[in-house]
Formats: structure tokens, C-alpha cells, sequence
């Protein structure tokens, strides 16, 4: 099998199966990231991806390329795996990328070949791509597609795409579910993993549904914050006891700071976007309160740091722990951290930053900010310290230990991470949206 794009999905994707016994060649524009790949480094953060890599390229059975017409000949079955990012100055999806790798990938489909629709896609592209595939390639309608949506998540990706909670499978014909099941059978038949076949459309809105679904959960608990934050109650209490009732859950269910990354956030406004060309956008209009109340927390973020400092930012010393959009990853894609970081410097605070994983992202993206080495170094004379990403070792900080070298004993806890108790008694004012 191929795998066109090796970004995050595309990477993970081509290891774990090769590491599942499939010859692989993972295909690429990007001759650098490809290089890298080769060599044997993963060019993000991802925990467990690195070791497998290895063992995949030690195994013989992954390859990279920058070259279609190898990829063309080389595979049965093809995985697109590229990305699709909010298009500028528009909440639509940028189909640039899937619509030029399917492209470049058709011309050179001469046999029966199957081609697997990975990436995010507002519905109604998978129709399209098959319409463009079957034009394209010299073997025309020999060649199919399926869609094959990804639910991993950074941080677990390995996890998730070896055990994952359910496989859905688009297809029209048969033979495409057969060659998908041949696939996936190292998954299926070690976990037990439910797999749905289902027609293109469906397959595509599942994913949008379940990013969607996951957006509206998180901003529902954050509503419910700022409505805490009116009234003196305790939205981390009244997330504990709405998480009781199973038919709610926990998960997802945590406010704070609120969504970010290269998922959630552009898919809910691509899934408006398509849903009102298609004349149904009353049905997924809430989504945009959706996008509104998880911007608001950035906002509502600063202003909590400036009420702790005294009512003014300007000359204010802010320790910023953390820049990714979660922890264990080194994304920066919209990430909520680094955006009330800038909002703080805009207000006028002097703002150093420190993330475990991502400092090489953040400096690239973000030259006008300040760094420091360590969550110490950050926190040197610090007026306030506020945390935006939950790392573990943010989480495990000893309160006493870095009340040594603050100027002042004041932490905003943009996460609900931190041990209130703990930073209380050894003299810290601790603040958290939604927390009297
Ligand atoms: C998400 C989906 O979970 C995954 O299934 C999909 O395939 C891709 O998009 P990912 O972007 O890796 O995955 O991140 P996720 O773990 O879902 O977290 C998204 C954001 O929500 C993070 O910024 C996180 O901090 C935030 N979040 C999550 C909350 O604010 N509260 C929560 O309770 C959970």
C-alpha cells in the first residue's frame, strides 16, 4: 500500500502498518520531510511513534518517496492522507492539497487499484474525487475509492490507530470493502475493533459529526463556566457531578482554555461552511456559538490574569507555561496557549513562554514573544504565572519550590490542572475561570 502524505495521520498511518506487516511506501512533495523520515526521525512530537519507525525501517517493509510514478506502480491500495486547512479568509476546507495529490496519484494508476480517502472532507468530496480518479487514471474505472475517515488523536496517535474504537469504511462497491477489511484485518482480528461499512456520504460526515459532537461538549462545559463565574459556582464541581450521570460521561467534558489544534476548530467551521452551500446551514448553525464561546475563553483568560495583577497588564511580568494546543504534542495549529499569550503582550504585559515539546513551533510562528529554557527560568521574578497547557510536569510543579523565584505568589490556572489545595497553603493566590 501507499501513503500519500506524511503529515501527522499519513506518518502514523504508514508505520503502524507497516509495522503490521504491509509493505509501505510512505509519498511525499515535501523532499525534506521525507528525507527525515528515511533517516528514521519523526518529524513531530508523538510519543511511541519514534520506536516504531525504527523497527518499521529495520523491517524493510517501509519505504519513502517524493515520486507518484513509484508510488503509481508500486501500490494495490492508496491512503490520501493530506491535509485539508481552513482555506484563507474563509471557514470553508482547503481541498488544494487532496485534489492535487489525488491528481498526481491517478495519472499514474495503469491497474485495478483502490484509492482510500484518509483526510477530513467537507461531504460531497469523496463523489467528486472518484468522478476525478476514474477521468484521470489510464486504468479509469479499474480503479475505485473509498473512505476510510481518522479518529486519532495527537498524543495517542499510535494508540489510536492500532486499537481504534470503530473503523468506518465507506465504499460503493464490494470489492472496495474486501480489499479494506484485507486492510484493516491485523486490527480488526486483535482487538475486536467494530467495523461499520457504510455509503461515501456517511462516511465523510462521521468524521465532522464526532469533531463536532466533541467541539459543542467542551464548549458546553465552558458555558457553563461563564455562567459559574456570574453566579460563584463551581464548574469544575458541576462537571464532576454532570459526569456521574452516565448517560453524559465525563470525557470532553473538562473546561478551561477550551479547543484548539488543526482538528476541532477548523472542522466544525468547515462543516458550517459546506452545510450552508448545501442549503441546511440552520441545522449546524449553533456551531458558530460553538467557535464563540471557545474564542471567548481565550479572551476571558487575559482579563482573569489582568484582574490578579490589579487591574492593569502594562509592565506586568507573565510566566506562560505552555504553547501547545495540548499537552504531549508539539502542534501549534491554533492553539488556544499562545493566542492569550500574545493577547497578554498586546495588553502590554512582558511575557515569557516555556512548552516541554514545542518551542521550536512556537519561536518559528511567534519571534515577538519571549522564551526561557525551563518552567523555572520562565517563572524568574514572574508577577504571574498562568498556566495554558496542562503538561505533567506543570501538573507536578511543588508550589513551595517556585514561590522561591516569583516576585509575587499568583498562578492562573487556564487548565482547572493544578492541586488548589496545595498552591493555597503554601501561599499562593490560585484563580481558574468558573472557580470562586
Ligand atoms: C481531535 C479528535 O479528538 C480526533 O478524534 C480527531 O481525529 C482529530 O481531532 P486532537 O486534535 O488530537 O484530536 O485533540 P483532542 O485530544 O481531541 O483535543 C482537542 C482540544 O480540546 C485540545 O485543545 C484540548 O485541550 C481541548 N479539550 C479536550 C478541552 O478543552 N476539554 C476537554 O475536555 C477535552
Amino acid at each position: 500500500m501507499t501513503v500519500i502524505g506524511t503529515g501527522y495521520l499519513g506518518a502514523t498511518h504508514a508505520i503502524c502498518m507497516a509495522v503490521l506487516g504491509f509493505e509501505v511506501l510512505g509519498v511525499d512533495v515535501d523532499p525534506a520531510k521525507v528525507a527525515r523520515l528515511a533517516a528514521g526521525e519523526v518529524p513531530f512530537f508523538e510519543p511511541g511513534l519514534p520506536e516504531l519507525l525504527r523497527k518499521a525501517l529495520d523491517s524493510g517493509r517501509l519505504r519513502f518517496t517524493t515520486d507518484f510514478a513509484e508510488a503509481g506502480e508500486f501500490g494495490d491500495v492508496h491512503f490520501l492522507c493530506v491535509g485539508t486547512p481552513q482555506a484563507p479568509g474563509s471557514d470553508a476546507a482547503d481541498l488544494t492539497y487532496v485534489r492535487a495529490a489525488t491528481t498526481a496519484l491517478a495519472r499514474n494508476l495503469r491497474r485495478r487499484a483502490l484509492v482510500v480517502g484518509k483526510s477530513t472532507v467537507p461531504v460531497g468530496t469523496a463523489a467528486e474525487l472518484t468522478e476525478l480518479v476514474q477521468r484521470t487514471a489510464p486504468a479509469g474505472t479499474a480503479v475505485e475509492l473509498a473512505w476510510n475517515p481518522e479518529f486519532l488523536r495527537e498524543g495517542f496517535a499510535v494508540d489510536d490507530t492500532m486499537n481504534p474504537d470503530r473503523l468506518v469504511f465507506g465504499v460503493s462497491p464490494e470489492w472496495a470493502e474486501q480489499r479494506l477489511r484485507a486492510c484493516f484485518a491485523p486490527v480488526v482480528d486483535d482487538h475486536g475493533t467494530p467495523v461499520l461499512v457504510v455509503d461515501l456520504p456517511t462516511a465523510e460526515l462521521v468524521k465532522v459529526a464526532a469533531n463536532s459532537f466533541l467541539a459543542t461538549k467542551i464548549s458546553y462545559i465552558n458555558a457553563m463556566a461563564e455562567v459559574c463565574e456570574r453566579t460563584g459556582a463551581d464548574v469544575t464541581k458541576l462537571a464532576e457531578a454532570l459526569a456521574h450521570d452516565s448517560r453524559i460521561g465525563g470525557r470532553f467534558l473538562k473546561p478551561g482554555l477550551g479547543f484548539g489544534g488543526g482538528c476541532l476548530p477548523k472542522d466544525i467551521r468547515a462543516f458550517k461552511a459546506r452545510a450552508e452551500e448545501l442549503g441546511v446551514g440552520q441545522a449546524v448553525a449553533f456551531l458558530h456559538e460553538i467557535d464563540a464561546i471557545n474564542k471567548r475563553r481565550r479572551a476571558r483568560t487575559v482579563d482573569l490574569v489582568r484582574e490578579v495583577a490589579g487591574g492593569d497588564l502594562r509592565g506586568v511580568r507573565v510566566a506562560a507555561w505552555g504553547a501547545a494546543f495540548k499537552p504531549d504534542s508539539d502542534d501549534i495549529r491554533d492553539a488556544p496557549a499562545l493566542d492569550v499569550a500574545v493577547l497578554l503582550q498586546e495588553a502590554g504585559a512582558l511575557v515569557t513562554v516555556y512548552d516541554p515539546e514545542a518551542m521550536v513551533n512556537a519561536r518559528r510562528s511567534y519571534p515577538q514573544l519571549a522564551y526561557a529554557d525551563s518552567a523555572l527560568e520562565a517563572a524568574r521574578d514572574a508577577d504571574v504565572v498562568v498556566l495554558l497547557t496542562e503538561w505533567r510536569q506543570f501538573r507536578e510543579v511543588d508550589p513551595e519550590v517556585l514561590g522561591e523565584v516569583v516576585a509575587h505568589r499568583r498562578v492562573v490556572d487556564g487548565r482547572h490542572a493544578l492541586d488548589r489545595t496545595a498552591w493555597r497553603a503554601a501561599g499562593w493566590e490560585h484563580r481558574a475561570l468558573g472557580r470562586p
